[in-house]
């Protein structure tokens, strides 16, 4: 049996699902046994990854681009009209930006890393909670994915760093407001892992290694070390913790 046999029919709905963290999530909760509706922006890559499911009958996948309120309404919609409901929501997509000092950032690189990174995650708070609250019965958790980036400085990454605490403000915010209705809402806050957002040209480069250097346990952490703290987050088990915002750094955070 799968350890992550509690997610078994549970309805979740996974953004940015083609690659990285959010591959490494439908692959695991498919084996679990879960109804899934995986989404990405890249269609192509998604379409790689619902192929490739075990359970095929209990996959939906949709194109949506987090940016795009009407995209994430739909995508939520699907999780209703496929399943009946939705008990899970993973707000995981986002993107980097080069690493830069503030003084270089452009407009541009701002409005991009808040449409994807914040409004992405405001989007599908809005559209999950207001499925979870209609559903009988009601309730349900989100995940969002923010970073060590959403408590702290980043240095040569300030778009990005303001667009992930944007995400921690709405953890909390949304885990207060609809707490008494039987949402949890919760953020992991991941120092770096070789996925493509950071491995990727245009991505860390040559700063992996100092990186690495600076964390108490001299490295990375793995995607299966990230998605498993995920996991546990949103575990109908773990039904307590509300409104978090959790490092898994490698002890980074404590310095
Ligand atoms: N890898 C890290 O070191 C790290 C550290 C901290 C936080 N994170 C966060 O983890 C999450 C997942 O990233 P990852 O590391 O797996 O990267 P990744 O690049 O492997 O995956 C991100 C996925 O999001 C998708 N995406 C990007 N923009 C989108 C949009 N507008 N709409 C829908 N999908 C979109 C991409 O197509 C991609 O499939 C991100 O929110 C990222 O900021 C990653």
């Amino acid at each position: 049996m799968s350890r992550w046999a509690m997610f078994h029919d549970q309805v979740i709905c996974i953004t940015g699902a083609a690659s990285g963290f959010g591959k490494l999530m439908a692959e695991t909760l498919d084996s679990a046994g879960a109804r899934l509706i995986i989404s990405d922006v890249n269609v192509e890559a998604l379409e790689a990854v619902s192929g490739a499911m075990v359970n095929t009958d209990r996959v939906v996948s949709v194109a949506c681009d987090v940016a795009v309120e009407r995209d994430v309404e739909a995508l939520v919609a699907a999780a209703k009209q496929h399943f009946g409901r939705l008990d899970i929501m993973v707000n995981n997509a986002g993107l980097g930006s080069p690493p830069k000092l503030l003084t270089e950032v452009t407009e541009d690189e701002m409005d991009l890393n808040y449409n994807v990174n914040t409004k992405g995650v405001f989007f599908g708070i809005k559209h999950a909670i207001r499925q979870m609250l209609a559903q009988e019965p009601s309730g349900g958790t989100i995940l969002n994915v923010a970073s060590m980036a959403g408590i702290g400085a980043a240095p040569l990454l300030g778009a990005y760093a303001a667009a992930k605490h944007g995400v921690v403000g709405l953890t909390k915010t949304a885990a207060y407001e609809f707490g008494r209705q039987g949402i949890r809402v919760n953020a992991i806050c991941p120092f770096f892992s070789p996925t493509p957002l950071v491995t990727q040209e245009g991505g860390l480069g040559e700063r992996m290694d100092t990186l690495q250097k600076s964390s108490p346990m001299n490295r990375m952490g793995s995607p299966e070390e990230m998605v498993e703290v995920m996991l546990q987050l949103m575990s109908p088990h773990n039904s307590f913790m509300n409104g978090q915002a959790v490092a898994v750094d490698g002890g980074m955070s404590a310095i």
